[in-house]
C-alpha cells in the first residue's frame, strides 16, 4: 500500500515505473505515458507478482530480451475484456434513436475504437442486420493490441455463448435468437460469415495515430477510462474530427463528457446510454 511506503521507496518505485515505460516504448513502441497513472501502476505491481521478480526494474531485461514477454506484458497492461451487447441500454437506444437517422445515409461507416476481441463489432453487425442496414455499412474495428485483433478477425467467441449473453441481447431489443447468428466451429461459436464480411479489423493507436476514417458513428467504450485527462481530450478531438456533422459518439457506461471541453461540441442524445451527437457548425 502506498501509504506505508517511505518517500524514498516511492521515489524509487516511480523511477522504476518510468524506466519500464521507456523500455516498453523502446521495444514495442507503445507510449503508456498518457494512461492514468494509478491504473498502470496497479497492473505493473501485479506483473511483478505474476512474473515472480523482486522489483519493477527486474521486469526490464525480460521485456527487452523476450518477444514472448513483450506480448504478454502488453496483454496485461491493456485490459482486453469485452462481451456481446455490453451495456444493453446503449444498444437499445442505438437501435431506437440513432439507427433510424443513419438509415438516411446511402452508405455508412462505423468506427469501433478499442474493439478488444471483437464482441462489440459482432453485436453491431447483428443489430444492423436486424434493422436491415448491414448491406451498405462498413464496420471498422480497431485496437492497439495485435494479439486481440488476431482473435477478433476469426469471428470466434473467446467464451461459449451463455444465457447472460442471450439476456443482454434481449434487453438490447434483439428480435431473434442470438444463437442464430453463430455457427459451431472447433467446439466454439463463430459469427456467421455474412456478418463478419462487413467488419474489418485493423491496428490503430488512439494515442499516436491520426483519424481512422470519416464515420457516421463512433463507438469507443471502456478505453478512455484508462487514459489521463489530457489523453482523453486528445482522443475526443480525434473522434470529433472523424465524425461527419451530426454523427454520433457512444462512450462507456462509466465514462462521461459532462466535465469535458467537448460538452459544447457534442450534444447528449441519451446520457444514461452514453450517446452523443456532433453539433452542426
Ligand atoms: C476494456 S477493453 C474494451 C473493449 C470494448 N470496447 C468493450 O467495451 O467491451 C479496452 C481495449 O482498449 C484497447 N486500447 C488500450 N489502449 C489503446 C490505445 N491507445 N489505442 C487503441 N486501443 C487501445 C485495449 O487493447 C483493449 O482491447
Amino acid at each position: 500500500m502506498d501509504e506505508n511506503k517511505t518517500t524514498e521507496a516511492l521515489r524509487i518505485e516511480n523511477l522504476e515505473i518510468n524506466l519500464l515505460m521507456a523500455a516498453i516504448k523502446g521495444t514495442i513502441g507503445y507510449d503508456l505515458s498518457g494512461y492514468a497513472k494509478a491504473s498502470i501502476k496497479r497492473r505493473i505491481e501485479q506483473l511483478v507478482i505474476d512474473e515472480n521478480v523482486q522489483c519493477i526494474a527486474d521486469l526490464i531485461p525480460r521485456l527487452i530480451h523476450s518477444p514472448e514477454c513483450q506480448s504478454n506484458f502488453i496483454n496485461r497492461l491493456t485490459v482486453n475484456v469485452s462481451e456481446l451487447f455490453r451495456h444493453p441500454l446503449s444498444f437499445l437506444s442505438l437501435r431506437e434513436s440513432v439507427l433510424p437517422y443513419l438509415a438516411s445515409f446511402p452508405r455508412r461507416d462505423i468506427w469501433i475504437a478499442g474493439c478488444a476481441t471483437g464482441e462489440e463489432a459482432y453485436s453491431m453487425a447483428i443489430l444492423l442486420e436486424e434493422v436491415g442496414l448491414l448491406n451498405n455499412t462498413q464496420i471498422h474495428a480497431t485496437d492497439i493490441n495485435t494479439e486481440v485483433l488476431k482473435q477478433a478477425k476469426t469471428g470466434i467467441l473467446t467464451k461459449a455463448l451463455n444465457k447472460e449473453d442471450a439476456a443482454r441481447y434481449q434487453e438490447s431489443g434483439g428480435t431473434s435468437s442470438l444463437s442464430n447468428y453463430f455457427s459451431a466451429a472447433y467446439g466454439k461459436n463463430k459469427l456467421s460469415q455474412n456478418l463478419l464480411d462487413h467488419i474489418s479489423f485493423s491496428h490503430h493507436n488512439l494515442l499516436q495515430d491520426s483519424a481512422f476514417c470519416s464515420a457516421q458513428l463512433i463507438m469507443c467504450r471502456n478505453v478512455m477510462i484508462y487514459f489521463d485527462i489530457n489523453t482523453q481530450n486528445n482522443a475526443l478531438t480525434l473522434f470529433n474530427n472523424s465524425l461527419v456533422q451530426h454523427g454520433y459518439l457512444i462512450i462507456g457506461e462509466k465514462e462521461s463528457l459532462l466535465s469535458s471541453p467537448f460538452n459544447s461540441l457534442l450534444q447528449a442524445i441519451d446520457e444514461p446510454a452514453k450517446i452523443y451527437q456532433r453539433k452542426g457548425i
